[in-house]
C-alpha cells in the first residue's frame, strides 16, 4: 500500500481527541500507511526571510508530522492577504469584502513554493498526496515544476464561487489552471463541480471527456463531489460522556422554563451571524409567545482578529445583541446570550442536546458540520429540529431540516417559530432521515471515497 503524505496550512496532532473530527480521520488514514503530515507549524518568526523558513519534523505515533515556520512577510501576505482577503472572500461570494492587493500573490506563490521545496526531500516515489484546501491550490503545480510525478489530490473544503465572481479575482486563470496539476479535484457539493466546470468551459474552453474528467489548459483532471461528513460514532460517543451529559443537565435545568435555540460558529462573516439575530428578533416581535422563554445562545469563537473585516463584524454583533436584550429582555430572562469564547469540545454535544432548535445560517458555506453534530447529538425519541441555510453545502444532503434563505428575515423567523411548533411525531420522522443520511456519508466515507479516486485517476 503505498504511503499518504497530507498537505494542509494548519496540523494537528492526530492523537489528541481536541484535534476533531477531520484531524483524527486524517491521522487515521495515515496511520494505516504510517503517513507524513506537512504544513505551517503555527509559528511567525518576526525577523525571518521571505521564502526561507526551517523545517520540523517530529513523530507522532506512525505519523511523522513536518512543519515549517513562516516569517512574518510571508504570513501577512500568504496567510492574511491572499487566502484570507481574496481567495476566502470571493469564495464565499462577498467581492465587497475582498481586499486586492497586489502585494499579496507574491506572498502566496512564495510560500507555496517554498512548501514544494522542502516537502519534495521528504517524498517517497510511491507516495499518493492529498492536499487540502484554498491556502495551497498551486502546491501541484510547483511540486510538478520540481520533477514531482506522484499522485496528487485536491480537496477544496470551501465553496467555489460561480464563474463571474471567481473572474474578479485578478489571478482567476492562473489559478484555475492550476487545478489541472492535480490527478483529482475534490469539491464538497454537486453545486461546486458545476461551478467549476462552467468556469473551465467558458474561459478554459474544456472539453468534458467524460462524467468526471475535464480536459482544459493543455492537461486532463477529474472532478468530482465529496461531502464531508463527521465521525458519527465518536461524536455519539462523546453526546454520552460526562462532560457532555453533564453540560445537558446544566442547561435543561437552567432552562427547564424556556426553549433554548443554538448557533455555534467561528465569528466568520460567512456565517450570518447578525442575520440570525434579526431573525430572533423578528421572531420575538411577531410571535410574542416566545418572550420570557425562547433564549438564543450564540457561540462565536474568535478567528483571524487581525483581519479588519471579522473586527467590524465583532462590533455589529455586540450592538444587535445589545439591542435585543435592551429591547425585550426582562430582569430574568436574557433572550440572546453571547459568548466570543472557544468553548470546549466535549462540551458541545450536551449544549447541542438541549437545544430545541439548532440555527446553521451561514450566508456561504463549503459545508458547515456543525449541521451534522448537531444532529448526531439529538435525542431520537426527542429530537430539536435543525434550521438549516440552503446556502450551506449540507442543504444539499440534509433535505428534512427546515431549509431556509438566511437573507429573508420574516422567512427565517417563521421557520424558527415552525421549529418551535413541530409535533414530535414530525421531529422524529425529519430526524431519523436526516441520521441516516448522515451516518452513510461519514468522515470515513469521505476519506476512503476520495482515496479510492485518487488512485483510481490519471
Ligand atoms: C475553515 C477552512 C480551514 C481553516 C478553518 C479555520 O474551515 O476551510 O482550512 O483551517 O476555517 O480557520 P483558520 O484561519 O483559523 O485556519
Amino acid at each position: 500500500m503505498s504511503r499518504l503524505v497530507v498537505i494542509s496550512n494548519r496540523l494537528a496532532d492526530p492523537r489528541k481527541p481536541a484535534a476533531g473530527g477531520l484531524a483524527v480521520a486524517l491521522g487515521e488514514a495515515l496511520n494505516q500507511t504510517g503517513g507524513l503530515w506537512f504544513g505551517w507549524s503555527g509559528t511567525v518568526v518576526e525577523d525571518g526571510t521571505p521564502g526561507e523558513g526551517e523545517l520540523h519534523t517530529r513523530q507522532a505515533g506512525a505519523v511523522t508530522l513536518a512543519t515549517v515556520d513562516l516569517c512574518r512577510e510571508d504570513h501577512d501576505s500568504y496567510y492574511h492577504g491572499y487566502s484570507n482577503s481574496v481567495l476566502w472572500p470571493v469564495f464565499h461570494y462577498r467581492l465587497d469584502l475582498a481586499d486586492f492587493n497586489a502585494s499579496y500573490i507574491a506572498g502566496y506563490r512564495r510560500v507555496n513554493q517554498m512548501f514544494a521545496r522542502k516537502l519534495l526531500p521528504l517524498l517517497r516515489d510511491d507516495d499518493v498526496i492529498w492536499v487540502h484546501d484554498y491556502h495551497l491550490i498551486p502546491l501541484a503545480a510547483e511540486l510538478r515544476a520540481m520533477g514531482c510525478k506522484q499522485r496528487i489530490g485536491f480537496f477544496l473544503h470551501i465553496p467555489m464561487p460561480p464563474p463571474l465572481i471567481m473572474a474578479a479575482i485578478p489571478q482567476h486563470e492562473w489559478l484555475m489552471r492550476s487545478l489541472f496539476a492535480y490527478d483529482l479535484v475534490g469539491l464538497q457539493s454537486e453545486a461546486d463541480v458545476s461551478h467549476f466546470t462552467r468556469y473551465v468551459r467558458n474561459e478554459g474552453s474544456a472539453e468534458e471527456v467524460d462524467e468526471k474528467r475535464v480536459r482544459a489548459f493543455g492537461a486532463t483532471v477529474v472532478v468530482q463531489s465529496f461531502p464531508i461528513g463527521i465521525d458519527v460514532d465518536e461524536f455519539t460517543r462523546l453526546t454520552h460522556a460526562p462532560d457532555a451529559v453533564e453540560t445537558y443537565e446544566n442547561m435543561r435545568d437552567e432552562y427547564s422554563r424556556r426553549r433554548l435555540l443554538l448557533g455555534i460558529d467561528r465569528l466568520d462573516y460567512s456565517k450570518g451571524i447578525p442575520q440570525r439575530v434579526r431573525a430572533f428578533r423578528e421572531l420575538l416581535d411577531r410571535y410574542p409567545e416566545n418572550r420570557d422563554s425562547a433564549t438564543l445562545i450564540m457561540i462565536a469563537s474568535p478567528t483571524r482578529d487581525d483581519v479588519n473585516a471579522y473586527a467590524d463584524l465583532r462590533q455589529e454583533l455586540e450592538g444587535l445583541c445589545g439591542a435585543v436584550n435592551g429591547d425585550y429582555g426582562e430582569l430574568d430572562w436574557m433572550p440572546v446570550r453571547y459568548i466570543h469564547r472557544m468553548v470546549a469540545r466535549k462540551r458541545v454535544p450536551g449544549l447541542c442536546r438541549a437545544a430545541a432548535v439548532g440555527l446553521v445560517t451561514p450566508l456561504r458555506d463549503g459545508m458547515n458540520l456543525v449541521a451534522k453534530e448537531y444532529v448526531v447529538a439529538q435525542d431520537p425519541d426527542d429530537p430539536g429540529v435543525l434550521v438549516l441555510s440552503r446556502f450551506a453545502g449540507a442543504a444539499e444532503q440534509l433535505k428534512e431540516a427546515l431549509l431556509v434563505n438566511p437573507y429573508d428575515t420574516q422567512g427565517m423567523a417563521d421557520s424558527i417559530q415552525q421549529a418551535l411548533q413541530m409535533p414530535l411525531v414530525e421531529r422524529q420522522a425529519r430526524h431519523q432521515k436526516l441520521m441516516a443520511r448522515i451516518r452513510e456519508h461519514d468522515v470515513h466515507w469521505w476519506r476512503k471515497a476520495f482515496l479510492d479516486a485518487l488512485q483510481a485517476a490519471g
